[in-house]
């Protein structure tokens, strides 16, 4: 028989567990007699006749597959992509190992790549030739993005195209809105420069509109804009709960959109706050939001949960920039295994409630389940 068969072949007794005993580093069955049924396996080790063992359904691989609760499918990641002004560019991002900056005309191989992998969608970011005061090349019809998109579409009709609606990439000053006289940012004119920005992604084959920007009332603005301009197919992804966050470090080195002065804190959500997450996600449903955001991913998950037990709508998580890259870093020292850390930080984000990550991982991952 099996060595892990044995009791039920060999149980002769029944005992009651007592709340207060504790089996745990005991050995010897005699100290068990008056709370415990003990008795020795035929190889002389203790055992006790306990009635519940977790650890049965973790025996074997088989039995775990059996019963586990929650899996990462390839289904569920989006990859970000970043796509410079230019040609003939690919480079690797530094802080970003595996992430590349790509011209328009170099991206074929990269989105071979992803095809190959059946990632069913990616999140283009764009970096412009020059920035303005308004970030006017975010919203131009043959900027990059605009480019992209329509290159994406005639290379990979089915493949999923989400763009990041923001005007971080796009201005002189870095923020995600135009400037008042005195430096701050502005809500309400800044909309309109977005929603001009949506349809022109829109209108180069976008399947979704990903506004970053936290302004108030751009979801809204952005759906009517859409709708207004016969673009109502077009899906729109809120970034609904995006904090202000440390996490983004190495992506404003890809995205070259560090702000020039201040921080980001007057706009996006202060970390500490949960209640309004829940305040932010539900305006942007109002709105007209299809699926919804939670940025970062790992600090966050708290956030999570609460979004998918509130709301219906799918829910997106955003594992960013410094959550990737510290696992790189890590990885390439030797500290931690690359795979089996982002396959259980993944399957964490998903077990919290995400149906959609954002990740950079997403090709490695997508070759890792795929196994
Ligand atoms: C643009 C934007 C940012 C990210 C996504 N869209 C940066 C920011 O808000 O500063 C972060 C993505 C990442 O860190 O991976 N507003």
């Amino acid at each position: 028989m099996p060595a892990a068969l044995w009791p039920f072949g060999f149980a002769f007794r029944r005992g009651r567990i007592s709340q207060d005993a504790h089996p745990r580093g005991l050995t010897n069955p005699a100290r068990f007699s008056a709370r415990f049924s003990a008795r020795c396996t035929p190889w002389g080790d203790l055992a006790l006749n306990l009635k519940i063992r977790h650890r049965r359904l973790r025996r074997t691989e088989t039995l775990r597959r059996m019963v586990r609760e929650t899996h990462v499918r390839v289904d569920d990641l989006i990859f970000p992509m970043f796509v410079v002004a230019g040609s003939g560019v690919r480079s690797e991002i530094a802080s970003m190992p595996g992430n590349f900056h790509l011209s328009v005309d170099r991206l074929a191989p990269e989105i071979d790549r992803v095809a190959q992998a059946r990632v069913p969608a990616v999140l283009l970011f764009g970096l412009p030739e020059n920035k303005d005061a308004t970030g006017s090349e975010g919203y131009a019809d043959d900027g990059v993005v605009q480019q992209a998109v329509a290159e994406i579409k005639r290379l990979a009709p089915d493949l999923c195209v989400v763009t990041d609606v923001c005007l971080c990439e796009y201005t002189s000053h870095g923020h995600c809105g135009v400037l008042s006289e005195r430096g701050e940012v502005l809500n309400d004119p800044t909309l309109d420069l977005l929603t001009r920005m949506a349809i022109s992604h829109a209108q180069a084959g976008a399947d979704i509109v990903a506004p970053s920007d936290m302004m108030d009332g751009r979801v809204a603005a952005i759906r009517q804009g859409l709708d207004d301009a016969g673009l109502a197919d077009t899906a729109i992804m809120s970034y609904a709960v995006k904090y202000a966050s440390a996490f983004y470090g190495p992506f404003r080195e890809a995205a070259d959109s560090a702000p020039q002065f201040g921080d980001r804190r007057g706009y996006q959500m202060d970390p500490p706050n949960a209640r309004e997450a829940l305040r932010e996600a539900a305006t942007d449903i109002e709105e007209g939001a299809d699926i919804i955001m939670v940025k970062p991913a790992l600090a966050y998950l708290d956030i999570l949960k609460s979004m998918r037990d509130s709301f219906t709508a799918p829910v997106a998580a955003y594992n960013v920039s410094g959550e990737f890259s510290m696992v790189k870093a890590a990885a390439a020292r030797g500290w931690i295994d690359e795979r089996r850390v982002v396959l259980e930080t993944l399957t964490a984000i998903k077990r919290a409630g995400a149906d959609l990550i954002l990740t950079y991982h997403a090709l490695d991952a997508a070759a890792w389940l795929e196994q």
